[in-house]
């Protein structure tokens, strides 16, 4: 096989599989591969997701589909975390598929596409002691809102997670390489970032005076960087979630009102169970003090209905904690047993049917928690950062702080902030109206004040 000149990147499940997407295609245009469209590509790396069965079964009939009409090929990698947790087994499944390289490995990819146009299959899940970041290129233009790996890896072991097995340990990328990447982010054209990590709060480093930080130090060193506008930081634990951390969030500007802070069960069984190492009510009471660090925060989370074990009261004590919250947004999943995680082995693996008859309850609950928590921005008066074109021409598509896509007729630029006023909300978006900039005032990156918002607490569905 030829070496590859063109390249397309495909990237699956979380955000730091976008992060790591785009670092990828950094290294290789830094080869001098260009990126071309889907079905022309000389090399097609897949980003996998290993999360639940589905993602990862969806490698399989992704590899089924790269096979051009002549029957040839492109060279074919698969990355991301079914390349770690399956390594040489998927060549064995699917023998067209020429590299696997992991999610520790990738700065390895142009070595790795030489071995496989040498005409010899190349797998590389090393975790090596040496981070990654070092030996990956400087960052390129770049969007308005910019994805930034701070945190990788777990050390929790929740019992139906493969995370810990295929990100490895809890490892904190060093505080002044996040800043001057940060630093780089924003001068390709960020005006937002979005702190990533598996953990992200458990995020630890040592600042330039050797003072010991955490995710809130770090927050405030990006707040002071000219030119940046939002940060927002995901995933969390509950059990993170410390004290100065939720005080940033009453005093950070720049600091978007959004948390996402899985609590996936309402029993404490099922938590138990689950090796979660927080109750129901201990998670309740740190939403508790971040609301009243920052009254208007829109709250978000991960659930998981069916786990093994789960009865019809542990999975109502979900519905439960769910109304007691009030969630702006959510994401809900089946439990799927991963191979090698302790739940897959559990007594009472609960039926496909009760676990999606219990999905949709939950669901449809969420659903009128986000369209109410739509619904009760209508009127107000806040910042949208313009992010991508709408559908009809004039139209721009941008992001309030709360994370809701903003639909508004404007000819401001991309990255810009616009002030808008919500006119109409729908379950996954809203409708807002520019008020013009009198004079070139450009609007402050803040959201309409707290008592403006709706009072979440008591809100009910
Ligand atoms: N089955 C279903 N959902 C899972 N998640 C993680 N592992 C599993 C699994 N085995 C969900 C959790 C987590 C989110 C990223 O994916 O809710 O927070
Ligand atoms: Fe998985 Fe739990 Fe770690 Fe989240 S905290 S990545 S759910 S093991």
């Amino acid at each position: 096989m030829p070496n590859p000149r063109t390249f397309q990147i495909k990237s699956f499940g979380c955000q730091m599989n976008v992060y790591d997407g785009e670092r990828m295609a950094e290294l290789l245009e830094a080869e001098g591969l260009a990126a071309a469209a889907p079905g022309e590509a000389d090399l097609v790396v897949l980003n996998t997701c290993h999360i639940r069965e589905k993602a990862a079964e969806k490698v399989y009939s992704e590899i089924g589909r790269l096979k051009r009409e002549d029957g040839s090929r492109p060279m074919i990698a698969v990355a991301g975390c079914v390349a770690q947790a399956e390594g040489a087994e998927i060549p064995r499944r699917a023998p067209s598929v020429d590299i696997v390289v992991g999610p520790q490995a990738y700065h390895r990819l142009p070595a790795l596409v030489g071995e496989a146009a040498a005409g010899r299959r190349a797998v590389d899940t090393d975790m090596p002691l040496a981070s990654k970041f070092g030996a990956l290129p400087k960052r390129r233009r770049q969007g308005p809102s910019a994805f930034l790996t701070v945190q990788e890896g777990c050390d929790k072991f929740c019992t139906y997670c493969v995370v810990p097995y295929t990100r490895g340990a809890e490892v904190s990328r060093p505080w002044a390489a996040v800043i001057d990447e940060a630093r780089a982010l924003v001068d390709a054209g960020a005006k937002e970032i979005t702190l990533l990590g598996q953990n992200v709060n458990a995020w630890e480093g040592e600042d330039e005076g050797g003072r010991t930080q955490g995710l809130d130090g770090l927050i405030r060193a990006l707040d002071r960087i000219p030119g940046l506008a939002r940060i927002r930081y995901t995933t969390s634990h509950p059990n993170d979630m410390r004290e100065g951390l939720i005080r940033a969030h009453g005093e950070v500007e720049t600091l978007m009102p959004y948390l996402h802070l899985p609590v996936q069960s309402g029993s404490d069984r099922v938590l138990r169970a689950m090796n979660r190492s927080h109750s129901a009510d201990r998670y309740l009471r740190v939403l508790e003090r971040v609301r009243a660090a920052r009254p208007d925060i829109a709250l978000s989370g991960d659930f998981i209905v069916g786990f093994p074990g789960e009865t019809e009261a542990e999975f109502e004590a979900t519905l439960e904690i769910v109304r007691a919250v009030n969630y702006a947004q959510a994401y809900s999943f089946k439990y799927s047993p991963r191979p090698g995680t302790p739940a897959a082995t559990m007594e009472g693996q609960v039926p496909a049917e009760v676990q999606d008859e219990r999905l949709q309850r939950l669901q449809a609950l969420l659903n009128a928690q986000q369209l109410a928590f739509n619904r009760a921005t209508v009127g107000k008066r806040t910042t949208i950062l313009v992010e991508r074109d709408g559908k009809r021409p004039g139209q721009r598509v941008g992001k309030s702080p709360w994370l809701q896509s903003v639909h508004v007729k404007t000819d401001a630029p991309l990255g810009s902030l616009v002030g808008v006023d919500v006119v109409e909300a729908g379950p996954n978006s809203l409708r807002g109206t520019a008020i013009p900039a009198e004079g070139g005032v450009s609007f402050r990156n803040v959201p309409a004040r707290p008592e403006e918002i709706p009072a979440f607490a008591g809100m009910t569905a």
